[in-house]
């Protein structure tokens, strides 16, 4: 199936089945804001979970804490937002489309790319279990070819974002020959920056308001609390802060679904370390997400790093966590070593000492930073896209039967069990919800009684729900039920006391806690 024809199933079965809806959508939608529905809401915070927990719960050296996302306007000024926080945008004369000029050539650089990949698909393919990828890239002229284009877009590229150069970069496009996907045309105004943060007044009277804006981050919001946290909770370093909360962006060019919206969440978390010290810890952290990551259990091929080649001025070392979208490699997941930089700004621009006394250096420092900051949209994404599977499934007689299924690890799934009574008659329904009744407090239920029982399979199939009980009439003799695996869709007959004990086994958010 084309890439693009999975990114919009995905998109039709969110609504669908209610897990994304566009904001607003009876008055047209609002352009990159999107609204998360009952199981959307369910799925999202079984991840905030998965993450808190793996940093909070697990970790004694970090904490959590819950910022306002209204700032003190000067914040944005020692951050840097206000002078730099800003997106280079073209648009096509033709099309009236805009664009991010540095978007349109990294795109080019990835069709190169997608073509080599595409060379050692095919070799694999041909020379099967003898095949060395890394042989084949060195040797095959036509990968080097494309590896050699890439690498002299690649250094340009750089150089003029180094630099700032903005004619450069649209000279590049213009080289590169690339067009509007729209109109099909390359006639493109210049490259001009535009601030991504979203401007709002604080007051009642507009003529005394105060300029401020919507966080375009929720570092900020740990960075001026450090003192706090850190004189509160007596914490040593290293320790780290970590957080979960919306940022927003007035994003030029906000496509492809949940990927780039306006408004948006994080999961950050800030650890302070000892200057000197951050290389370990960042090459500590970097793994450490990674192995959060792989623990859902997608195949290794989805995720790789990518390291910067253009670093921010306050990092020393920066790499994105990247997966395979339908739309192709792309950042989820960002992680920096942002020395003090964000720490001596604020204590430059506030006037107040933000310092740390080491009991066992006998040394006053500012802190140094590694962050971790994961977009929760963009992992949300990455579980719908590795979950959505289309299969053909045999029926008895050789029937066959389509049927889509959200293979959303058991222990993110919205609901986690759908009690279904085989008929909504001969005291079946009653039975099924005393099981319900029972069970609700510990594992997340729905019940269902409309339709078929196969349909009702399928209903739950979609959702992401791996188990369901049928209550038939053997419950009512002997008390046990049917119990339904979303992935096999094996049976096997149990007895009701045994239910809570099995599906807390599988689903319980501890299972991926512990691989981590
Ligand atoms: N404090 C560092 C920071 O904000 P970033 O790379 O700009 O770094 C971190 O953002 C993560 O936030 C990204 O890896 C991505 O997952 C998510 N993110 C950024 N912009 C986003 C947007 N417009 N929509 C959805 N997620 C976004």
């Amino acid at each position: 199936m084309a890439q693009d024809d999975i990114l919009k199933k995905i998109i039709a079965h969110s609504k669908e089945y209610g897990f994304i809806f566009q904001s607003s959508e009876i008055y047209d939608g609002l352009s990159a804001v999107y609204d998360y529905g009952q199981h959307g809401s369910e799925l999202k915070n079984n991840i905030k979970r998965y993450w808190w927990d793996s940093m909070v719960k697990l970790n004694e050296n970090i904490v959590g804490i819950d910022s306002a996302i209204f700032m003190h306007p000067t914040v944005w000024k020692a951050s840097g937002h206000v002078g730099a926080f800003s997106d280079p945008l073209i648009d096509n004369k033709d099309s009236k489309k805009r664009y991010r000029a540095d978007v349109l050539i990294e795109e080019y650089m990835a069709k190169i790319e997608n073509k080599i990949q595409k060379e050692v698909d095919k070799a694999e393919k041909k020379f099967g279990d003898t095949f060395d990828e890394e042989q084949f890239k060195k040797t095959n002229p036509r990968v080097l070819a494309n590896q050699e284009k890439i690498e002299a877009i690649r250094t340009r590229f750089v150089s003029a974002l180094e630099k700032d150069d903005l004619a450069e970069l649209k000279k590049i496009i213009e080289d590169l020959e690339i067009a509007c996907p729209v109109s099909g045309s390359k006639n493109w105004t210049d490259v001009r920056q535009f601030n991504l943060m979203f401007e709002t007044k604080l007051g009642s009277v507009s003529e005394d308001a105060n300029s401020i804006y919507l966080r375009p981050e929720t570092a900020q919001g740990i960075f001026v609390n450090y003192l706090n946290v850190q004189k509160s909770g007596r914490m040593k370093i290293p320790f780290g802060i970590a957080q979960i909360g919306k940022a927003f962006r007035n994003e030029i060019v906000a496509r492809q679904f949940i990927f780039r919206m306006r408004e948006f969440e994080q999961m950050e978390m800030q650890f302070f370390v000892r200057p000197g010290e951050e290389m370990e810890w960042f090459k500590l952290w970097k793994e450490t997400r990674i192995k959060w990551h792989k623990a859902l259990g997608a195949s290794e091929k989805k995720y790789r790093f990518h390291d910067h080649d253009k670093l921010a001025h306050y990092a020393n070392a920066a790499t994105d966590i990247e997966f395979d979208f339908p739309m192709g490699f792309k950042e989820v997941e960002g992680i920096h070593s942002r020395t003090d930089f964000d720490l001596s700004q604020h204590q430059e621009f506030s006037g107040k000492k933000i310092q740390y006394f080491d009991p066992e250096t006998n040394q006053s420092y500012v802190p140094y930073v590694i962050e971790t900051s994961i977009g929760l949209d963009r992992m949300f994404l990455t579980i719908l896209s590795n979950a959505y599977t289309e299969e053909v499934i045999e029926k008895e007689g050789g029937k066959k039967e389509e049927r889509v299924v959200l293979k959303i690890p058991a222990e993110l799934a919205p609901v986690k069990l759908a009690i279904l009574p085989l008929l909504r008659k001969d005291a079946l329904p009653e039975k099924a919800r005393e099981i319900l009744n029972d069970l609700k407090y510990d594992v997340n239920c729905i019940y269902e009684e409309k339709d078929s029982i196969g349909k009702r399979y399928r209903r739950q199939d979609a959702i992401g729900t791996p188990y369901c009980i049928t209550v038939d009439h053997q419950t009512i003799e002997d008390n046990t039920v049917t119990l339904r695996n979303r992935d096999t869709m094996e049976q096997e007959r149990i007895p009701v006391e045994k239910v809570r004990e099995i599906v807390i086994a599988k689903t319980s958010i501890n299972n991926l806690l512990k691989k981590g």
